[in-house]
């Protein structure tokens, strides 16, 4: 079905390459200008964000680009991170590649990585979607985010929503899952059918990337071993997770390293775990670690563009070659874009074998709440923040 789909999306790019050949460019052609959002205009702690009703109306610059209205818009640790100016350096190199704007540009800056809503508006070569679809998305933190009325995407990174989950509940979904899909699939070569009865660990199971995480290996039919605080293991087990292992209670290397040899390992805590999660790996069987937590955006925020990208070559250069002498492969895992992830994963969520883990929903006037509550850490979900219901007020705007 993945592949079908994947073909489904390729005809269409086929065709609006085709398309084209005859018309450049598109632009929204809307009326509006302005839209109600949250946005900050410097980084810093919570006082820095703002609402306004007078952000910029999102534009199509693109004709793959579509215009989606936000019903719910997730948040992620990431969001608290970039507020306070985390990754500024190689973000705002990625909003403009050639620096033709002054530094600051960024701002007036819209948060928020998961959207889920309806297509308002497509671009002429948009042939996938069409106005009033339901979809959801997970937005790259380049772009504006979702905590706006209205957001403008490639028609790449968006897909269409789960018919069985609410806005709100499909708003929990697409960053986390991006991000473990990347990591498992294109980065830990773990995929449907090669899964069965590997053995997966987690470090860190129990927050946004680590409950998805668990639910799509058990689906495909992985052993799961999960490390998390003692009060988060029933959580875990009833997400699936085969065996626990509680870090509060002590270094978790012990009763990690007395267990059967892993194939792959998830890392989602960083610090010291790559210092002897690897001896946990199966040596000479192709197994591997990856980790979501990486240096990268430390070092180009630290040293500049050119210095931090050299530092992270060396960095990441020297532990694979250090660990694949002993037999096991060291990964950096990124969160990527990807509508097609989100395809298969709509068709798992639909099947029952996925379900979204809301922990808290706050409305769009509770925003700074919201960031409150994911900065606390400890996170047994996703923060959701509803932004519209739909109905009339959608409605109106067509
Ligand atoms: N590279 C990328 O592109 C990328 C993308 C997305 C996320 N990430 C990173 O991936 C990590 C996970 O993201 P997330 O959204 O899942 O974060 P999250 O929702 O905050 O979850 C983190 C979880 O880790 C647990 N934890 C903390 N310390 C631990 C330890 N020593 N051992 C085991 N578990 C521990 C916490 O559980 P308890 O409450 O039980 O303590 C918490 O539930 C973050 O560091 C994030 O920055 C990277």
């Amino acid at each position: 079905m993945g592949l079908k789909m994947t073909c489904v999306r390729h005809l269409a790019f086929r065709s609006s390459l085709f398309h084209r050949q005859c018309r450049l460019f598109s632009t929204s052609s809307r009326a509006r200008t302005i839209m109600p959002a949250w946005v900050i205009d410097k980084y810093g702690s919570n006082d820095v964000l703002r609402f306004t009703k007078n952000a910029s109306f999102p534009v199509i610059n693109y004709p793959n680009e579509v215009i989606v209205k936000v019903f719910a818009a997730g948040l992620n640790p990431l969001d608290v991170s970039m507020r306070g100016g985390y990754g500024a350096a190689s973000l705002s190199m990625m909003r403009d590649p050639l620096s033709i704007k002054q530094s600051g540009s960024e701002f007036p800056l819209i948060l928020g990585r998961d959207v889920s809503g309806v297509i308002m508006e497509c671009g002429l070569d948009v042939k996938y979607f069409r106005e009033r679809d339901e979809v959801w998305a997970a937005i790259p933190p380049w772009k504006q985010g979702s905590l706006a009325e209205f957001v403008v995407l490639s028609g790449n990174e968006v897909s269409h929503k789960p018919k069985s989950l609410s806005h709100t509940e499909a708003a929990a979904i697409p960053y986390v899952a991006t991000t473990a899909w990347s990591a498992l699939v294109n980065t830990g070569g773990i995929k449907k059918d090669n899964c069965a009865k590997k053995r997966i660990l987690i470090l860190g199971g129990s927050g946004g990337v680590g409950t998805f995480a668990i639910q799509m290996l058990k689906a495909w039919g992985a052993h799961v071993t999960v490390t998390c605080s003692q009060n988060a293991e029933l959580f875990v087990r009833e997400l699936g997770a085969d065996h626990v292992v509680d870090y509060t209670a002590g270094p978790v290397e012990e009763p990690l390293s007395m267990l059967e040899k892993f194939d792959l390992i998830l890392d989602n805590v960083g610090g010291g775990t790559e210092h002897w999660a690897l001896d946990l790996l199966k040596p000479w069987t192709g197994a591997k670690y990856v980790t979501l937590v990486t240096p990268f955006l430390q070092n180009t925020d630290r040293l500049g563009i050119a210095d931090g990208m050299m530092k992270t070559a060396a960095t990441v250069s020297t532990k694979v070659i250090k660990h694949l002498v002993k037999g096991v492969h060291y990964r950096w895992g990124f969160f990527a874009p990807s509508g097609v992830a989100l395809d298969e994963i709509r068709e798992m969520v639909d099947a029952g074998q996925i379900r979204p883990v809301v922990e808290e929903t706050f409305n769009f006037s509770q925003v700074p709440q919201a960031f409150e509550k994911v900065e606390k850490g400890h996170a047994r979900g996703k923060t959701v923040v509803q932004i519209s219901k739909g109905g009339d007020d959608f409605a109106a705007q067509l």
